[in-house]
């Protein structure tokens, strides 16, 4: 091509270029936009639903405190949060009922919220100094230590287990419980979780989870572990399932 063919050729292309660039930021600044306004709409919802409440328990002279401070962090954080009220008794016992209270070493808690398991847990005779307690919002983090002060509090990224209990736990774990909304995290990553769990407890002992979903929080066929399941426990809100896992490859 000869020169000056090239050179109007390159100042095209930098035109459409410069044009692409300003097209980009607009559409940019629109998605910011809306982003915004979804928050501004979230967070005038969330006020809405606390008066409301507030509102309910003036009326019937009760306190929905948990309730209310699930839904706010619901609202903050939906995914991390995974539920928008904090589990029902029936649920926290059958979870606690799938742990041995004679058994020996920590029971560890991941994603405990505002403590409706460890609440179910300590009922069923598992000492509350036994307990460790991993949870990621500091304002759960605050409740639990008011609550359990016996036990140890974790304020951390359970997906980090390793770094943050290695040196904690002085002896292997007799199980872990999990409230963590697990099925909202990547395959690899749950697989890691429920590995590094295995790696720090007794051997056979139960990883217990809990789940909304209709699907297992891990698929059988993964393999490497056995998988137990209760009922679906209707009566929460909403339903859901306990699941038990054990390490069956035992080496
Ligand atoms: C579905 S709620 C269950 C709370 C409580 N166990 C219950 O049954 O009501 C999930 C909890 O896991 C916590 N969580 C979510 N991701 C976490 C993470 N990576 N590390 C520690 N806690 C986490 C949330 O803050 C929340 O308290």
């Amino acid at each position: 091509m000869p020169l000056p063919a090239l050179q109007s050729f390159e100042r095209r292309i930098g035109r459409q270029l410069r044009l692409l660039e300003v097209r980009k930021t607009l559409i940019e600044r629109k998605i910011e936009h809306q982003i915004r306004l979804f928050e501004q709409k979230r967070n005038g919802i969330g006020r809405k639903i606390e008066q409301q409440i507030k509102r309910f328990e003036l009326k019937r002279g009760i306190r929905l405190d948990d309730e209310v401070r699930f839904i706010r962090s619901w609202f903050e954080r939906p995914l991390s949060t995974g539920a928008v009220t904090p589990s029902g008794k029936i649920l926290a016992r059958t979870m606690a009922r799938y742990v041995d209270p004679q058994s020996a070493g920590p029971v560890v808690e991941l994603g405990p919220g505002t403590g409706p398991v460890t609440e179910a847990l300590v009922e069923a005779g598992v000492d509350p100094a036994r307990l460790v307690l991993v949870e990621s919002n500091p304002a759960f983090c605050r409740i639990l230590r008011a609550r359990y002060p016996e036990a140890t509090l974790v304020q951390g990224d359970a997906y980090s287990m390793r770094r943050l209990l290695d040196a904690l736990l002085l002896q292997p774990a007799a199980a872990f419980v999990s409230g963590l909304p697990l099925i909202t995290k990547p395959i690899t990553l749950r697989l890691r979780l429920i590995r590094d769990a295995f790696d720090l407890m007794v051997p056979g002992a139960p990883f217990v989870q809990f789940t909304y979903s209709v699907a297992a929080p891990l698929p059988k066929r993964l393999g490497g572990f056995s998988v137990e399941a209760s009922e679906r426990i209707w009566m929460n809100i909403p339903p859901a399932r306990v699941w038990v896992y054990r390490k069956t490859d035992l080496r």
